[in-house]
């Protein structure tokens, strides 16, 4: 069942015994340390901070909020029992079937219970944690998402873009190039304008999923989430910009982004692991009106070395995207798709296909890493045979190992889509490190030596059913093998 807002989401949650509660922590540094800690594995319950220190005893923090396999499934209304095998395939047939249902506009909604406008504004007074020891400053926006509207086409878009505190009425953000956000923001400033904006704080994690991912430029994220959920989101017209936000939204900040002001921002600890994009002059905003409901719970969504709260969603995620743009792009024999999670669901995407013509591999191995799920900050592409499982990582190494020439089977790519995050990312002429570099590695069986190349020395799926049916004393339902048998004897 779809949930109406960030409340219900952690109701349904903490039935699933996948919450703990913390009470007093400091949000400086000693917060960031235990949802760091939390993340050092996968699979670990989502953390709801209460009365923490320096902060209104009623304001919360949710943290470590989709670092499990039943949390993301609960959060895009699918069983939560899925494997990340098994979550791909389904989700593809979703994206099958899928029709976005386009925003509700409601008059009224809970996120209108308290208002500050003009000099009354005070955006400190939402917990923001200093959360990593080199961070520049305090994050209130990590699982927020960034509302804005094309002024040319009227489309709306909402993205998840980091947001420091700079003081009561100022925020910084950081949206790399290309992102929509910033496109859309450069439209306003071409013409000298200021960029109207409004960021929810606090929302069903449906809809950090939906800022979070590439969703096509042109498309609204509430839409696509409208969708998902089968039912439309509520939205009302934020009370300064007119931008629609959740009804139910937690915190939502409005504001503009002038197009002369500049402010040091970061560093920030980041998805890709490290603190890389450091300090530098970064755009403002400069907030006019803050909207919140009665004991506000502020959403965040830490990022760090990968696996981690802004990545482990993404691997699941972007595989089945990326097997369904590929398809899209009339490529035919995909048969599986993995980001593995150690490249943060981006760095390294694994494509297996049953191979069809001579050039195959390579085909799907450049259009990976150019189709919009896999264009921005990919490092590795390695396209695989179907006998290989993707999500698989011994499998995947034994075949770039065994399958692999690496003259060639290798193809560099130069100048791609990066991030400053990226730290092998290099600049262009004198700017920032934006581009980057990668290999995309055909481990195929050498499509004309299909038919000879030396078979594969392990028993086919088949052939090992047949034995596991002759001996079910040595072998789980499952097909496992069964722990602490001593003897068996053919009967
Ligand atoms: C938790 C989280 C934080 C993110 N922070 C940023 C950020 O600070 N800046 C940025 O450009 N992208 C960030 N991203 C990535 C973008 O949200 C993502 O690329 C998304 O597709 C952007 O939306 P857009 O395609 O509408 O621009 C973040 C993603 C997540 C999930």
């Amino acid at each position: 069942m779809a949930v109406k807002d960030l409340r219900e989401w952690i109701d349904e949650i903490e039935k699933m015994g996948e919450l703990t509660r913390v009470e007093g922590a400091d949000p400086h540094l000693e917060l960031g340390g235990l949802v760091d800690l939390f993340q050092w594995d996968m699979e670990n319950p989502a953390l709801l901070f209460e009365k923490m220190r320096g902060y209104p005893e009623n304001y919360k923090l949710l943290a470590n909020v989709l670092t499990s396999m039943p949390r993301i499934c609960q959060s895009l209304d699918l069983p939560t029992d899925l494997s990340r095998h098994e979550f791909v395939k389904v989700w593809r047939d979703r994206l099958k079937e899928f029709q976005p249902i386009p925003p509700r506009l409601v008059e009224d909604g809970p996120v209108l219970e308290n208002r500050q406008v003009g000099d009354q504004v005070d955006v400190t007074q939402f917990p923001a944690p200093f959360w990593h020891s080199e961070d520049g400053g305090n994050y209130l926006g990590t699982g927020n998402i960034v509302i804005t509207k094309d002024p040319d086409t009227g489309w709306v878009n909402a993205g998840t873009y980091r947001i420091q505190v700079h003081d009561d009425k100022t925020l910084g953000i950081m949206i790399s190039p290309g992102k929509h956000g910033r496109i859309i923001r450069e439209k306003y400033w071409a013409k000298g304008e200021a960029c109207p904006v409004a960021i929810s704080f606090g929302h069903d994690p449906l809809l950090l999923l939906m800022g979070g991912l590439e969703i096509d430029f042109g498309e609204d994220e509430f839409a696509v989430a409208g969708g998902i959920r089968h039912e439309a989101l509520d939205v009302i017209s934020a009370p300064y910009t007119g931008l629609p936000v959740p009804a139910s939204a937690e915190i939502v900040i409005e504001g503009e982004i002038p197009p002369d002001q500049f402010h040091a921002e970061g560093p920030f600890g980041e998805w890709t692991g490290y603190y890389a994009s450091g300090e530098r002059e970064m755009p403002i905003i400069n907030v006019k009106s803050v909207v919140w409901r009665n004991d506000p719970i502020v959403l965040a969504c830490l990022p760090g070395k990968p696996p981690n709260d802004n990545t482990y969603f993404r691997s699941p995620l972007r595989a089945a995207m990326l097997w369904d743009e590929l398809e899209k792009a009339g490529i035919p024999g995909v048969v599986g798709a993995w980001s593995h999670e150690a490249g943060g669901g981006r760095f390294f995407n694994v494509i297996a296909i049953k191979q069809m013509y001579p050039g195959h591999a390579k085909q799907v191995a450049h259009a990976t890493t150019a189709i919009h799920a896999g264009a921005y900050a990919n490092r590795y592409v390695v396209v695989v045979d179907d006998d290989i499982d993707p999500t698989d990582t011994n499998e995947v190494i034994w075949a770039m190992c065994t399958r692999t020439d690496v003259i060639e089977d290798v193809d560099i790519v130069k100048r791609m889509w990066s991030t400053s995050l990226d730290p092998m990312a290099y600049a262009g002429e004198g700017g920032a490190r934006y581009y980057n570099n990668r290999m995309l590695i055909d481990a195929c069986r050498p499509y004309d030596r299909l038919a000879t190349f030396p078979p594969v020395a392990r028993k086919t799926q088949e052939e090992a059913k047949e034995l596991r049916d002759q001996w079910p004393e040595l072998f789980t339902a499952d097909g496992k093998v069964r722990k602490g048998v001593t003897k068996v004897t053919k009967h």
